[in-house]
């Protein structure tokens, strides 16, 4: 606890990105976080979806402590142990063809070194993605997030978007895209869950013949697993449990426990026609501490069997929302996979009284619960941390229950 600090925002010199919680925080533990007067939070969102194993783990700790004690940076050229043994680890959990993976740092930049390599690869400009799809704010990466909504440049790179998400509509603006573009279409870029974009699931079949269009076009198809990949969704990668394996994976969050760690794993074919040819290259590429946390991540997910858990304690979740959602007029449409779930407040009420989320989250947070929302307020992610036990989902629900009656 530090008490000297002052529990609210101090913007003096803090450049303000957005609009911040009126809380400080200490330290965290767990599911929890503590502000400076040692109130406590249940974080349903473990940090910005990265602490996997919670806050304060011990194991990552010793890890973080002794690659620091060894070597945790080199330069981009030069290699260590680390680096192929995070590699392997990546392709045992992939299983496929994708096998030969790069560390980077970012989502953001894993997206734009994914773009790169598939422009090299095809000689072609366009890249598609979906019409509400996130893929990060960096200024490649945001031309593909939200249709482009954030800022757009001029120059040869093309963007294209696929506004629907319904299997049956898949071929069809697949080839009207590829008639505007010319067939200049290099990748199409997807979220098997799109998460900034208010946790919508499009069916497996969207994907199964998004893949078929790829095939014959020769477009290259890339899954941004960045949210749902390392086990979020109960398989390690959600392109597994939808039963379509990528061109290029990328990945980042939950694989770093909250320090900047991002990948991309590329098929065996790709990686065979590119590799050694510098498209991509960067400061933090295969830092062995990087590597280092990777592989504590991935053998502590098996140690512990946390796919599974992420499953039972998913569906547990999901079908207490659901309950709560029968009886609280301003929790409904609850949805998700695996613990990568979520909820809206009710359509109707929020047409009539769109401020109600200020509200909502206030009241939240005053109880206790952490949350973080999206489509300007209207939709709640829950991203718990792997170790979620069944006691902390229903304070939430709890906690839920009481604020939403009170306010609705
Ligand atoms: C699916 C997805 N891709 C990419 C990104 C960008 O990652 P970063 O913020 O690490 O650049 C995010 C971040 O939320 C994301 O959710």
């Amino acid at each position: 606890m530090n008490s000297t600090v002052e529990n609210k925002i101090d913007n003096t010199y803090l450049f303000e990105v957005a609009p911040y919680n009126p809380v400080i925080l200490d330290h965290g533990d767990g599911n929890w976080v503590y502000d400076v007067d040692n109130k406590k939070y249940l974080d349903l969102n473990s940090g910005q979806f990265c602490l996997s194993f919670g806050h304060n783990d011990k194991g990552l700790q010793e890890v973080v402590l002794n690659q620091l004690k060894k070597i945790y940076h080199t330069n981009t050229s030069t290699l260590t142990p680390e680096v192929f043994k995070a590699c392997k680890d990546m392709a045992d959990i992939t299983g496929g063809s994708l096998t030969k993976t790069m560390f980077l740092s970012t989502g953001s930049e894993a997206n734009e070194c994914a773009f790169r390599y598939s422009r090299f690869l095809t000689g072609k400009n366009t890249i598609i993605a979906l019409k509400n799809g996130y893929h990060g704010l960096t200024l490649g990466s945001q031309r593909l997030t939200m249709s482009g909504i954030w800022a757009r440049l001029m120059n040869n790179e093309k963007e294209a978007f696929i506004e629907s998400y319904e299997p049956k509509d898949v071929r069809s603006q697949m080839q009207e895209i590829l008639r505007e573009h010319e067939n200049d279409v290099a990748a199409v870029i997807v979220e098997p869950v799109l998460g900034v974009g208010g946790i919508v699931v499009p069916d497996n079949e969207f994907f199964v013949e998004l893949r078929k269009v790829c095939n014959e076009n020769n477009i290259i198809l890339i899954f941004d697993e960045c949210q749902t990949g390392f086990g979020r969704t109960g398989e390690w990668f959600a392109y597994q449990k939808i039963g379509v394996e990528p061109d290029i994976l990328v990945c980042a969050k939950a694989m770093g426990l909250g320090f900047a760690v991002s990948s991309v794993t590329f098929s065996k074919e790709l990686a065979e026609k590119i590799e050694g040819k510098i498209i991509h290259f960067s400061s933090h590429q295969n830092d062995p501490l990087a590597c280092s946390i990777v592989s504590y991540v991935i053998k502590t997910v098996k140690e512990k069997n946390l796919l599974e858990r992420n499953k039972t304690n998913g569906r547990y979740l999901l079908d207490r929302l659901n309950e709560l959602a029968r009886k609280c007029r301003l929790i409904s449409n609850p949805r998700g996979n695996g613990l990568m779930l979520g909820f809206d407040l009710d359509d109707d009420i929020f047409k009539k009284y769109p401020d109600i989320y200020k509200k909502f989250q206030a009241r939240m947070l005053e109880e206790g619960v952490l949350l973080q929302a999206v489509r300007r307020g209207q939709t709640y992610r829950l991203l718990p941390g792997y170790l979620i036990t069944k006691e902390e989902i229903d304070f939430l629900i709890n906690k839920l229950e009481l604020v939403s009656s009170e306010i609705a």
